[in-house]
């Protein structure tokens, strides 16, 4: 029960900081108006702690699951079966077999935890639902930072990349991913996602998955590809939207969009340690053909200038310090280029130096709008090894895209972590499980005034 131990003296902590860290207190990062974003229940001591047993899942796609690997399950899978009817108190077991590399895992990362414990709280009162949820991250620093544009002398380049990547795993670039926080969400609308949670949502030919989709069968998808949606890669969808156990074998868009109306998709949001945190927010997409934005703006933007070949923003050095990072800074000090609060635009005769870094992303409060920035009460500290992180949703949400919290509902959820500079399925996630507005679930809840 970890989670006792924390913030108790503090009390709630209300949304009013972003990530700080004993040597993060020489950066700008007080914005004024983050004592607006909402506040917490009263006490988090007094709202009850479940504990979950996340688990590396490897690639344990949906195919592989009904597939004759799944020792004698696949039929069990196929017939509704739940994973937790078979595989209850596993999740240690499971989780290091696969970070071993002897099963699922083709390229297993150094040091990688079979397990992370994630402490849960949920309150809720008339507006707005409450989650607090804490961890420990394997590093003693917090996962703030993520790739960046370096300049090598004449060019800015890509530096940084999650660890599953061959060219970090070969030692020709550093392991640098923001840390996050995910939900995958259902109201009881998408077949079997009760059952088998996150899984329905995984597939080979995915990124990092088995057999990888080509760039270019992506783009030339009609639904998917250049004519579609533009994507070059596949992502998480939902079975409902596929004619057959493929990424390709998409229904048309009248079908999909009939799903959607009815409700057969799946609310997806992520907090993040370096994208969205920095300015209080966590994104806000779907899940139904594709991985999709929620409509409007989600709180960060690609910092890249492609014409010019150059970065977009470049750190402001009256409030940063200097015009941009360099390697042996960003664990010691915040990297998040914010829009609106240390960014000004890229300069190119700034009289930049070899190994000079600005972030590859920029992240904005001012500039998310509609139903992808939702989640604007949403900030995680870290502190003595351990992120907590304080989310409010809003309650009786309207859009089109989103699952609406309310009183009275039961929703289950996929929790994952991604921890230690990884993305994809590098994450640690749990079983599917309920959770209770006032009512009946796995978690229940605490109706606070
Ligand atoms: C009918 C029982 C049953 C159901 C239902 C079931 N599994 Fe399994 N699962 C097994 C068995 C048996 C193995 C193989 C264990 C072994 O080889 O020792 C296994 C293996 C696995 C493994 C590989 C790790 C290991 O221990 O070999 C994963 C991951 C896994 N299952 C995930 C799931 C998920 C996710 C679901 C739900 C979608 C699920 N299973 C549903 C019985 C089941």
């Amino acid at each position: 029960m970890f989670a006792d131990t924390h913030d108790r003296a503090a009390g709630i902590p209300r949304l009013v900081k972003p990530i700080a860290t004993a040597t993060m207190t020489a950066v700008l990062f007080a914005c004024t108006s983050l004592a607006a974003y909402g506040a917490a229940p009263a006490d988090w001591s007094k709202i009850p702690v479940t504990t979950i047993k996340l688990f590396y899942p490897g690639q344990s796609s949906y195919e592989w699951l009904h597939s004759k690997d799944h020792k004698r399950a696949d039929k069990k899978v196929a017939q509704g079966d739940s994973c937790f009817s078979c595989h209850e108190g596993e999740e240690q077991e499971i989780g290091e077999l696969i970070v071993s590399g002897k099963r699922l895992e083709p390229m297993p990362v150094k040091g990688k935890q079979p397990t992370i414990d994630l402490a849960l709280q949920f309150a809720y009162d008339k507006d707005n639902a409450y989650l607090r949820a804490q961890w420990k991250t394997r590093n003693p620093y917090p996962g703030e930072a993520h790739p960046f544009k370096r300049y090598d002398g004449k060019q800015w380049k890509h530096y940084g990349y999650p660890k599953l990547d061959k060219v970090v795993q070969e030692g020709k670039q550093p392991g640098i991913y923001e840390d996050r926080f995910s939900m995958l969400i259902d109201d009881g609308d998408v077949p079997n996602f009760d059952v088998h949670g996150c899984w329905i949502s995984c597939h080979d030919g995915q990124r990092d998955m088995q057999d990888k989709a080509s760039k270019a069968d992506v783009k030339g998808h009609a639904l998917l590809g250049d004519n579609g949606l533009k994507k070059k890669d596949v992502r998480k969808y939902v079975p409902s939207t596929r004619t057959d156990t493929n990424w390709a074998s998409t229904k048309s868009r009248a079908e999909i969009d009939k799903i959607k109306a009815q409700g057969g998709f799946l609310d997806l949001m992520q907090w993040r340690g370096h994208r969205s945190n920095p300015v209080g927010m966590a994104d806000d997409f779907n899940v139904l053909e594709y991985r999709l934005n929620d409509a409007g703006k989600g709180p960060f933007s690609k910092n890249w200038n492609k014409k010019a070949k150059q970065p977009k923003y470049m750190y402001d050095a009256a409030k940063y310090g200097s015009n941009a990072t360099r390697e042996d800074q960003i664990r010691k000090k915040p990297t998040a280029l914010i829009r609106e609060a240390n960014a000004v635009p890229f300069d190119p005769n700034a009289n930049w130096k070899e190994g000079d870094m600005v972030p590859a992303y920029y992240t904005s409060r001012a500039d998310a709008k509609g139903s992808a920035a939702d989640n604007n009460m949403s900030t995680g500290t870290w502190k003595d090894g351990m992120w907590t992180v304080v989310w409010a949703r809003p309650l009786n949400l309207t859009n089109p895209d989103d699952k609406a919290l309310k009183a009275g509902g039961v929703y289950t959820i996929g929790f994952a972590v991604h921890d230690d500079n990884i993305t994809t399925r590098g994450h640690h996630v749990y079983w599917p499980t309920t959770v209770g507005f006032g009512a009946k679930a796995d978690i229940e809840a605490t109706k606070v005034p």
